[in-house]
C-alpha cells in the first residue's frame, strides 16, 4: 500500500509507440489504484503534460479495461522537442502539481528517459520504463514491443520467401532500428537469412556478403534472402541493386518500416510490460524516483536513469561516430572508475552476444 507520501501519480507514453504499451499504461493504472493510488492518464506524452487541461485525466480501472492486447498507445504519444526548454518542463511541473500530482511514470526510449531525468532533477519524482520496439536501451536486456516487432518482421520475411523461392529470386529487406540491429539480427536468424547486416557488425564485408550468394546459388538455393538494419543508414535499398548488378540474380527491395510497430502485442511483451508497470509504481511508492526498469536476466531491478543514459552513450559510442563525439571526459567525469568499469562490462556483455549471433547466423546459413 502507499507510505502515505505519494498519493497521486500519472502515466504517459512519449517518443515512437511500441506494442505493449497500452499493457504498461493498465499495469500503472490498475496496480497503483490497487494500492490506495490516483492514477491520472497523460495524453500525448510530454506535450500532454505541457498542454494540461483535457489532456490529463483521472483513470479508474475500468478506463484500461480491454487495452492489454491493443498496439499502439491509447493514450497516445508524441514527439515533444521543445520539452527541455525550461519554461516547458515548469509549466509541465506545475500542472502535474496542480492537482497534486506527485510522482511520474514515463514510458517510452532513451528521449523518454531525458526527459524524465530532467523533471526529476527539478524535484518532480519520476521513473522510466522502456518502450521502443528497437531493443536499444543498453541497461535493460528488453524493451517492450522487441518480441512482437521481431515476430511481425519475421512474417513478413517468410511471406516474402514464399515469393522468393518461386521465382528464384534473392530479397533485400531493410528492418526497423534506428540505433540498433537487433530486430535484423533476431528476425534475419529466425528466417535463415542468408546476410544480415547491421551497424554493429564493425567486420562486415560486401565482397563476402556477395560471395555467399553466389555460393547458395550455385548449390541450388532459389530463395536468398538478405535482412539490412534500418540503422545500416541509405544502405539496404543500395545493396539490392548491388547484388542484382554483380551476381546477375534478380533482386527484390522490401522496407517493413512502420508496419512492424502496430499490431496486437505478443504474450512476451504483455507479460514484460505487466512486470515493468507494476514495479515502476512500486518504486514510487517506496520513495524512490529517477530510476529506470530494466529487465536483467528475467529480474526486474531499478537503474539510475543518468547511469543508464551514460552506459547506453557508451555503448552506442562502440559504433556510432556521432555519439562517440559527443563523450567527454567531463560527462564521464560524474561517475566513478568502477561504475565506468561496470558499464564498459555491460557493453562488453552486449557487444559479445551480438558477435556470437552473427557468428552462428552465418554458419547455420552457409551452403
Ligand atoms: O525507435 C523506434 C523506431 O520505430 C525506429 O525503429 C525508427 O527508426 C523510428 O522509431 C521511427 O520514428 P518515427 O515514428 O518518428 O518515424
Amino acid at each position: 500500500m502507499s507510505n502515505g507520501k505519494i498519493k497521486k501519480i500519472g502515466v504517459l507514453t512519449s517518443g515512437g509507440d511500441s506494442q505493449g504499451m497500452n499493457a504498461a499504461v493498465r499495469a500503472v493504472v490498475r496496480h497503483g489504484i490497487a494500492n490506495g493510488l490516483e492514477v491520472y492518464g497523460i495524453y500525448e506524452g510530454y506535450k500532454g503534460l505541457v498542454d494540461g487541461g483535457e489532456k490529463i485525466r483521472k483513470f479508474t480501472a475500468a478506463d484500461v479495461a480491454n487495452i492489454v492486447g491493443r498496439g499502439g498507445t491509447t493514450i497516445y504519444s508524441a514527439r515533444l522537442v521543445g520539452f527541455r526548454e525550461e519554461w516547458a518542463m515548469q509549466q509541465g511541473i506545475r500542472n502535474a502539481r496542480e492537482l497534486g500530482i506527485d510522482g511520474l511514470v514515463t514510458i517510452g526510449g532513451d528521449g523518454t528517459f531525458r526527459g524524465a531525468y530532467d523533471l526529476c532533477m527539478r524535484g518532480f519524482p519520476c521513473i522510466g520504463i522502456p518502450g521502443s520496439i528497437d531493443n536499444d536501451i543498453t541497461c535493460t536486456d528488453r524493451t517492450i514491443g522487441f518480441d512482437t516487432a521481431t515476430n511481425i518482421t519475421v512474417r513478413c520475411i517468410d511471406s516474402l520467401r514464399d515469393t522468393d523461392e518461386s521465382h528464384m529470386r534473392c530479397n533485400v529487406i531493410e528492418a526497423m532500428g534506428r540505433n540498433a540491429g537487433y530486430i535484423a539480427l533476431y528476425a534475419g536468424i529466425a528466417c535463415g537469412a542468408t546476410g544480415i547486416v547491421i551497424k554493429e557488425d564493425l567486420g562486415y564485408s560486401e565482397d563476402s556478403l556477395l560471395e555467399k550468394i553466389r555460393a547458395a546459388r550455385l548449390h541450388g538455393k532459389r530463395n536468398i534472402m538478405v535482412v539490412v538494419s534500418e540503422g545500416v543508414e541509405g544502405y539496404s535499398e543500395k545493396l539490392a541493386g548491388t547484388i542484382q548488378e554483380k551476381t546477375g540474380i534478380e533482386t527484390k527491395f522490401a522496407r517493413l518500416a512502420h508496419i512492424v510497430r502496430g499490431g496486437s502485442p505478443t504474450a512476451e511483451d504483455r507479460l514484460l510490460a505487466t512486470r515493468m508497470g507494476t514495479a515502476a509504481v512500486d518504486m514510487l511508492i517506496a520513495g524512490e524516483q529517477n530510476k529506470f526498469v530494466c529487465l536483467r536476466d528475467n529480474r526486474i531491478v531499478g537503474v539510475d536513469i543518468q547511469y543508464a543514459i551514460m552506459n547506453d552513450n557508451l555503448y552506442k559510442a562502440r559504433f556510432t561516430p556521432a555519439v562517440r563525439a559527443k563523450l567527454t571526459d567531463e560527462s564521464k567525469s560524474r561517475f566513478s572508475k568502477e561504475q565506468l568499469d561496470e558499464m564498459e562490462a555491460l557493453c562488453d556483455l552486449r557487444e559479445n552476444e551480438i558477435k556470437d549471433l552473427l557468428r552462428i547466423a552465418d554458419t547455420t546459413s552457409t551452403y
